[in-house]
């Protein structure tokens, strides 16, 4: 099986050379992080439509982790800003992405959902979040991000040091599937094609086990099968408190 997966791993990867020399000729990125807001405010439609109610139920718990002062909400890789219509009336959210193109989609979805106050868009990877103070959020989300971001240990860090104590940081992202199984086989296979076509995403990470050696106080974390396709259909729901 090692084996089989090891050939059909390097058959991708001679199809998708085209890509990958136009990758290293600097091409291939500054093009399709212009197209992809695009396809991703579109693609957020259908998942929030299939995902609403895990969305509706995770964020239902975002006012308790309210400070006096409100609640002031991070949302790291925020993309479009798919997840506003799930966030509580008269929370304050700050954003960041590191690629700008998401900007007027943002925008769009900030002023169509007038119960969220979009106070600022930093440009920005979630590994660096030197431009907010330590513990200024009551919480963080990310949604399907932990699956692109560089370092995943170094984002988690970042989150803990930007939550006040007692704040929470709130997640649904997908996972690798469990060893032996098909699913887990083709995650392998088609991770070389997917990581040019999905952004850099990896199929392949185990972000559980990421975020339980993180230094969260407590983690709730829910496995379900979401209905999406396959490869993306093992997530895990939940949050951590700082
Ligand atoms: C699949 S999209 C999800 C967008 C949005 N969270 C949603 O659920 O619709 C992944 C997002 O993560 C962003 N991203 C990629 N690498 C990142 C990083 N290192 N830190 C923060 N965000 C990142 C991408 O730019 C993109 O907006």
């Amino acid at each position: 099986m090692a084996l089989l997966r090891f050939v059909l791993c390097c058959l991708v990867e001679i199809l998708v050379l085209p890509v990958t020399l136009l990758q290293l000729l600097g091409v291939w990125d500054p093009l399709y992080k212009k197209f992809f807001p695009y396809m991703m405010r579109n693609i957020s439609i259908s998942i929030n439509d299939k995902m609403g109610k895990v969305k509706k139920e995770l964020f239902d718990q975002l006012p308790d982790f309210a400070s006096s002062s409100g609640l002031t909400i991070l949302e790291v890789g925020c993309g479009s800003g798919a997840n506003f219509a799930f966030y509580p009336w008269g929370c304050k959210v700050i954003c960041i992405d590191p690629n700008p193109n998401f900007k007027t989609f943002l925008e769009s979805s900030g002023a169509k959902n007038e119960h969220v106050r979009l106070e600022r868009f930093l440009v920005a990877n979630g590994e660096d979040l030197s431009q907010l103070a330590s513990g200024s959020m009551d919480a963080v989300v990310c949604t399907l991000v932990l699956c692109t971001a560089g370092n995943v240990d170094a984002l988690v860090k970042e989150v803990l040091r930007v939550l006040r104590p007692g704040g929470a940081f709130f997640f649904i992202e997908h996972v690798v599937a469990d060893d032996k199984t098909w699913l887990h086989f083709i995650q392998h296979v088609i991770q070389p094609v997917w990581r040019y076509f999905g952004d850099g995403c990896y199929l392949t990470r185990d972000t559980r086990a990421t975020l339980e050696r993180a230094n969260f106080s407590k983690l709730h974390v829910k496995h379900i099968v979401a209905p999406l396709t396959n490869v993306i259909k093992h997530q895990i729901v939940g949050y951590g408190v700082k």
